[in-house]
């Protein structure tokens, strides 16, 4: 029997079982990532962070990052399946990431996942990154009703989105240049901090005064969109005016007013979504949304108004595994998923709203 054909035979069982067993795989950036779950329950996650050796590049470098990929992916894989305690034979499904993300990077994950699953005759399923970063909170937080607001700020993504359902999404506000991460990223290196820069910034901030005046990213009172370009060049700007003028920069305090103007931005758009869109609940996704102050001033803004927050746990912010696994689940239970055959490609800038329907397989 083709391959194809007996994969199919296999999804239609996968599809009728309580708790699937799935392998995920995520290489998308910098972290390669490999994890196993049994319906809801995380059984292993497992990430390899490439950090430290794009640290001293200043950001990642996309060839370095495939590379890397490619050496670690085999030990990452066999390190979630022995710590989930499971053998290839108890794998009902496997997920890869195809988009978006870095082309040469998606692509050692998908290559990687489309070889297990012809090897070892394993269904495969491809799954679209931004909504892993969504869905991961459905394992964490099973009780999160639907429809409800979501925003997802990463290094590749500033949105907020109102989430129907497990498959449809209005895009309420998003960014029109940077990402909110990436532009922290920015900020850090002209501050002289280490890549990636959120972590850092967050951490000298708490030691700053947010005493100056720097362009809100929420730019436009009529509008839901933002715009981190033009604070991005502010800050950088106010750096090299006063460097001229032979005059000391506080980095702390370049910090904390830099972070406050961000997150005072993204609460000023979360507000006016709300006012548009009565949900109960809202939930955080992306690197960013692990910055305690901006959990907090959303705490704060949201908690007078009776409205549930969802904080995903800090490690499931970042990119990991689990919110691969996590999408894959509630695609099977909402019937929204079908399988891959092995010319599965990447797409490099996947939009959140895609859903991937394979017609041939
Ligand atoms: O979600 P993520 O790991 O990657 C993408 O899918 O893009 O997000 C990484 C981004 C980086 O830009 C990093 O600087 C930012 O999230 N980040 C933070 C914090 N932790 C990570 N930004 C602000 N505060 C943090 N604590």
């Amino acid at each position: 029997m083709q391959y194809i054909d007996l994969m199919k035979i296999k999804f239609e069982k996968v599809l009728k079982k309580e708790a699937p067993v799935i392998l995920a795989i995520e290489s998308s950036c910098d972290e390669t990532a490999a994890s196993v779950i049994a319906g809801e329950k995380i059984l292993s996650d497992v990430v390899a962070s490439q950090i430290d050796i794009h640290k001293r590049f200043g950001g990642v470098v996309p060839e370095i990052a495939s590379r890397n990929h490619a050496v670690t992916i085999p030990n990452i894989v066999e390190e979630a399946m022995s710590k989930a305690g499971k053998t290839l034979e108890e794998i009902d499904l496997i997920a890869v990431t195809y988009g978006a993300g870095l082309q040469g990077a998606l692509l050692i994950g998908v290559s990687f996942a489309k070889a297990l699953s012809y090897a070892a005759q394993i269904p495969l399923v491809a799954i679209n990154h931004i909504r892993g970063h969504i869905a991961v909170n459905y394992l964490i937080y099973p009780e999160i009703e639907f429809p409800y607001l979501c925003l997802v700020v990463s290094g590749g993504n500033s949105a907020i989105i109102y989430v129907k359902n497990h498959t449809e999404f209005e895009i309420l506000g998003e960014t029109q240049d940077d990402a909110c991460g990436e532009c922290f990223d920015k900020v850090a290196r002209v501050l002289g901090l280490p890549y990636p820069g959120g972590p850092e910034i967050e951490k000298i901030a708490q030691k700053g005064n947010a005493n100056i005046v720097f362009p809100s990213p929420a730019y436009d009172s009529t509008s839901i969109n933002f715009s981190f370009s033009g604070l991005k060049t502010a800050v950088i700007n106010y750096i090299h005016k006063n460097k001229q003028n032979a005059k000391e920069v506080n980095v702390n305090d370049v910090a904390a007013s830099f972070q406050e103007v961000v997150f005072s931005g993204i609460v000023e758009n979360l507000t006016k979504c709300y006012k548009i869109k009565k949900v109960n609940g809202i939930v955080l996704s992306g690197g960013v949304a692990s910055n305690l102050a901006l959990r907090e001033k959303i705490r704060e803004a949201f908690e007078k108004e009776n409205v549930k927050v969802y904080y995903p746990p800090l490690k499931y912010c970042t990119d990991n595994a689990v919110m691969i696994a996590g999408e894959t689940y509630a695609l099977i239970k909402n019937r929204s998923i079908s399988i891959e055959d092995l010319d599965l490609d990447v797409n490099a800038n996947l939009d959140l709203g895609e859903l991937r329907i394979n017609e041939k397989a």
